[in-house]
């Protein structure tokens, strides 16, 4: 920190206001639990006025698909965990494909469906197994029913997976080139990439540095950016600086111990967030932007993958109705603010042959500019923590905790901000600023 740091800062912002990169075929995820989520016509506008022109969704909301209807934006659309148990019935998955695909594959103004994500990182330890039988049943299904209406050309399903899925087996020695699957998913997953390559369908993994960082403090810092480490790590001769790298091509030979060397990869999620952690910040995800974005503009790959990768940054727009659970950074991911202000000057493509920085959403309806406020003159206080504890747990509280930007906040501006976010949440409606006087 310091100096030092400051001086590093200082150059990279330099570097932004210079260099451009053209990210070809650059995607983003865009979530909507927020409070209040911008619309959909909004968002669609929006990335079009950035030239973004691939998009992952976690659903295939209506109002969503029919904003991206006629824009050409290419979409990957997703059936949620909670609905995979359903889609191991093959006519329920057929319904689902004629709702939610057919429905809106039409030439003109039809939504340009490419992919189906067939839940989401449903093998995460969290999750207790819980999808482990569920998935691969409902993958063949929505596939199968994509061949039997006549899209399994143009439309293929995929599985996105999270990154722990595969590992390196000897933690003293976690190269690369030692990739494999998770024993206790090996079987499974063998079926799968077997299904997905007859298919001619991607592998979709979702690759987290920030996560590595996370609840690692011996995780060498550097080595969650692209910028260079004093010792990198060296795979028989090949040298490591990045773990984005390590851990793609971590994947890489796991699918070739399977004999699926060759299978096409994406990069479902990738990104940084900017809050609700000591190493969520600005600063730190425009270093790591600032590293991915030419690496994937140069279209370089990895050691083990030349060539262009296929991401979708994670994700577009803050989320302040996310679990908390994997930790307070989760509703802190857009590289756009709930109200789709950029958050830092980025630049995601390249429209028309122009050079741009990120623009915002047009149109934004706000809020009154009114605030709910902490009165330290109020009769009785005895209830004060069991109040702010009340607003917090229906409102977004993240930033007030360690090493998050509002952790340096008085006792009574914790307060009031708690109470705010609350009465904002609710809409500024007055009985939501009333706790107890
Ligand atoms: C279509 O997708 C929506 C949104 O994800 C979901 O709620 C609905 O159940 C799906 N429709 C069918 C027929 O499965
Ligand atoms: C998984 O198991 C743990 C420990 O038994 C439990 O606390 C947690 O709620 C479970 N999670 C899910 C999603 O079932
Ligand atoms: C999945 O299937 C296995 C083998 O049939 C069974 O032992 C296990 O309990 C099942 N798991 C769940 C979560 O249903
Ligand atoms: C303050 O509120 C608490 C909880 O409602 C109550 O038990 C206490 O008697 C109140 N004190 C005064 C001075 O009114
Ligand atoms: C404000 O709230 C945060 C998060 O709960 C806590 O860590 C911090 O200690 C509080 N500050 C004061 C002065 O009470």
């Amino acid at each position: 920190m310091g100096k030092n740091w400051f001086s590093r800062w200082v150059f990279m912002a330099m570097m932004m206001s210079t260099i451009f990169w053209y990210v070809e075929g650059l995607g983003v995820n865009w979530g909507t639990q927020a409070t209040h989520p911008l619309k959909p016509d909004t968002v669609v506008q929006m990335l079009k006025d950035n030239g973004i022109q691939k998009v992952k969704l976690f659903d295939a909301d209506e109002e969503t698909m029919s904003a991206l209807g006629g824009s050409g934006i290419e979409v990957m659309v997703a059936i949620p965990n909670n609905q995979l148990a359903e889609m191991s019935d093959y006519d329920r998955a057929l319904q689902w494909v004629r709702k939610n695909v057919t429905r809106y594959n039409f030439k003109s103004g039809g939504v340009n469906i490419k992919y189906v994500a067939v839940g989401n990182e449903p093998f995460l330890k969290a999750y207790n197994n819980s999808f482990l039988n569920v998935t691969f049943p409902a993958l063949m299904n929505i596939q199968n029913a994509l061949n039997q209406v006549g899209l399994g050309d143009s439309i293929k399903a995929t599985v996105p997976l999270n990154a722990d899925v595969y590992e390196s087996p000897d933690s003293n020695n976690a190269v690369p080139s030692a990739g494999i699957f998770r024993p206790d998913l090996s079987e499974l997953m063998t079926q799968i990439v077997q299904f997905l390559s007859k298919n001619n369908a991607p592998f979709t993994v979702n690759i987290y540095p920030f996560l590595s960082l996370y609840g690692n403090d011996n995780f060498p810092f550097d080595y969650a950016f692209f910028d260079g480490v004093s010792n990198p790590i060296n795979d028989n001769g090949v040298l490591y600086t990045n773990v984005f790298d390590a851990n793609f091509d971590t994947l890489v030979s796991a699918l070739k111990s399977i004999g699926f060397g060759n299978m096409p990869i994406f990069v479902g999620e990738v990104g940084w967030p900017t809050d609700g952690d000591k190493n969520a910040n600005i600063q730190n995800a425009l270093r790591f932007y600032n590293g991915l974005l030419p690496r994937l503009a140069s279209n370089k790959g990895t050691p083990r993958r030349q060539g262009y990768i296929e991401v979708y940054l994670f994700g577009l727009i803050d989320e302040d109705a996310k679990s908390i659970e994997p930790g307070n950074f989760e509703r802190h991911w857009g590289i756009f603010s709930f109200d789709g202000k950029p958050k830092f000057p980025m630049h995601v493509s390249n429209q028309h042959g122009q050079n741009k920085l990120l623009v915002g959403a047009k149109d934004v309806h706000y809020l009154d500019p009114k605030w709910c406020m902490f009165n330290p003159n109020a009769n009785n206080l005895s209830n004060l923590a069991d109040n702010i504890n009340y607003a917090c747990t229906f409102a977004d509280c993240t930033p007030l905790g360690y090493g998050s930007s509002c952790n340096n906040l008085d006792a009574n501006g914790n307060a009031s901000y708690a109470f705010n976010m609350y009465y904002q949440v609710q809409n500024q409606n007055d009985l939501a600023c009333n706790f107890e006087g």
